[in-house]
């Protein structure tokens, strides 16, 4: 946990450092895949805490790809979820870092410096916000739920894609936000703010955390068949338990 810790805290520094000046933007695939100076300096800052602790641990981060070993505990970093919004001076985006161990989720935090929530879970302990216990929402209707979504950056062509489910939900007058930061929707979820969050193609790093932030809060996770949640597949659904199936109905 206190390598964790100060992971997160050594790549939230970097991005602070940079938020308020000036840093450069290139594009990844896709259109507007942005990744700046920013996302390389926090990356390395956390790289370098995990390995001077932990060298012989397998890392998979988001910009340098896979540092691979034969260990059992794999950390899953993305240095700034959010990008678009940080380089847009956009205050929603965060550090997100998650271990794994034997190939289960076992630790996640969510760091966004620029409001100062910090968001943890360990498996089996629960999950905390700034240290105290966060549980998800008690909404037991989808009806009446306040709910967050994202989309990818190259829009899927597939039936009943992002577009389609979103325009069901709002013609039902669901309130359905787009906050840019999938580790912050998740983390939004396990504190009650939504009832639930669906994205139709999510990385690892975008979700291995905050999945388990969500669980440890008392919510389900599920992809949209309702099976159990696993960080590599892209489709996730994430709720306080009592709307999932009714919200899940809208995604198939
Ligand atoms: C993105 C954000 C966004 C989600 C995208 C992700 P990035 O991550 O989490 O909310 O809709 O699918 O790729 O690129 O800012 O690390
Ligand atoms: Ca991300
Ligand atoms: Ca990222």
């Amino acid at each position: 946990m206190n390598t964790l810790l100060a992971a997160v805290e050594a790549g939230a520094k970097e991005m602070t450092r940079f938020f308020n000046g000036t840093f450069s933007v290139t594009n990844k695939e896709g259109i507007n895949n942005l990744v700046t100076e920013a996302d390389h300096a926090a990356e390395k800052a956390i790289i370098e805490v995990i390995k001077n602790n932990f060298p012989s641990h397998f890392i998979l981060s988001e910009e340098t790809g896979e540092l691979v070993s034969d260990s059992d505990f794999k950390w899953i970093v993305d240095p700034i979820d959010g990008t678009v919004n940080f380089a847009h001076g956009i205050p929603l985006f965060c550090v997100s870092i998650g271990l794994e161990k034997e190939e289960k989720m076992i630790m996640g935090a969510v760091y966004n410096p620029f409001i100062n929530e910090l968001y943890v879970a360990e498996k089996g302990k629960g999950a905390t916000l700034n240290g105290k216990p966060i549980h998800v929402s008690k909404q037991t209707s989808v009806l009446n739920s306040c709910l967050v979504t994202g989309f990818p950056y190259v829009y899927l062509e597939t039936p009943n894609g992002p577009l389609q489910v979103f325009e069901k939900l709002i013609k039902q007058g669901i309130p359905v936000r787009r906050l840019g930061s999938a580790a912050l929707d998740l983390c939004w979820v396990a504190a009650g703010r939504f009832d639930g969050f669906f994205e139709h193609h999510l990385q690892p790093w975008d979700s291995s955390a905050g999945f388990l932030i969500v669980e440890e809060a008392g919510g389900k996770v599920t992809d949209y068949l309702g099976n159990t949640f696993s960080p590599y597949q892209p489709h996730i659904l994430a709720t306080n338990g009592l709307i999932h199936e009714q919200l899940r109905s809208y995604l198939i």
